[in-house]
């Protein structure tokens, strides 16, 4: 999973012991080689997708780490594209990679942005929140676009039971919620706390208006169903 420029076992151990923030600033430099950046495939995917719902001025990715996103906002938006994290190691390697872009050092459950933004996105990044958090970041997010803004981004279907991948999933919450029982600062990663359900309605409670569209290209599970779904939540009002 790991290449070798990627973090050694012992340096994903002590993250994994730290606060998620600090846990990011150690894993910044390497972090570009871990299967934690959102791959080029889901971006593009994400992006082709958006495309025809454009083109839009301002965008902002939400949790940016390292600037992944800015392969799908830059050449969506006309003109700035902002990227706000809470690590400060990860905006640095932001900040090296994309010097043309802005970067924000916030925490995003009290994002401090008005109406700002036309297009939003996030990848990678919902399993760092408790279900009990949601409605303040997707409130930000809701604060932070434009009337009739959009905010999108991509969501995987649960692995079947039956398949390994699901067992791995449920495998990792159980022994991160067993570290967060007895270790502090809690380092908050859940892969089964989003499911597209409960996700699409507390956007809705944020006053989003909710539709989801297949990411065919990145392909189909056994039962013919989407391998991943883009969510499209838009704000309600008339673009200006
Ligand atoms: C798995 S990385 C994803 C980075 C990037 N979006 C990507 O797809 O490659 C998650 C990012 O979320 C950020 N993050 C987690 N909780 C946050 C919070 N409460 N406020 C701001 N950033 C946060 C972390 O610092 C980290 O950079």
């Amino acid at each position: 999973m790991f290449s070798t420029q990627g973090p050694s076992l012992r340096e994903l151990a002590i993250q994994a012991l730290s606060s998620v923030e600090r846990g990011y600033d150690l894993l910044a430099p390497k972090f570009d080689h871990t299967p934690f950046r959102t791959p080029d495939s889901v971006l593009d995917a994400t992006a082709d997708t958006l495309r025809p719902l454009g083109p839009f001025r301002h965008g902002l990715d939400v949790c940016c780490g390292t600037g992944a996103g800015m392969r799908v906002l830059q050449p969506l938006c006309q003109e700035r594209a902002t990227g706000v994290d809470f690590s400060t190691g990860m905006l640095t390697q932001a900040r090296t990679t994309h010097p043309d872009a802005d970067w924000v050092r916030a925490d995003v459950r009290a994002l401090p942005f008005t109406e700002a933004f036309d297009l939003a996105v996030t990848f990678g990044a919902l399993g760092h929140f408790l279900p009990a958090e949601r409605p303040a970041l997707f409130a930000g997010v809701y604060r932070a676009l434009r009337p009739g803004g959009l905010f999108a981004f991509p969501i995987g279907a649960p692995p079947p039971v039956t398949s390994g991948w699901y067992w791995t999933l449920l495998g990792f919450d159980l022994a991160m919620r067993a570290r967060n029982a007895v270790w502090r600062p809690p380092f908050v990663m859940y892969y089964r706390t989003c499911p597209l359900h409960a996700v699409r309605n507390d956007l809705t409670a944020a006053g989003f208006t909710v539709t989801t569209t297949p990411l065919t290209a990145l392909g189909r599970r056994q039962d013919g169903s989407p391998r991943y779904r883009l969510i499209l939540a838009r704000k309600a009002g008339t673009p200006t």
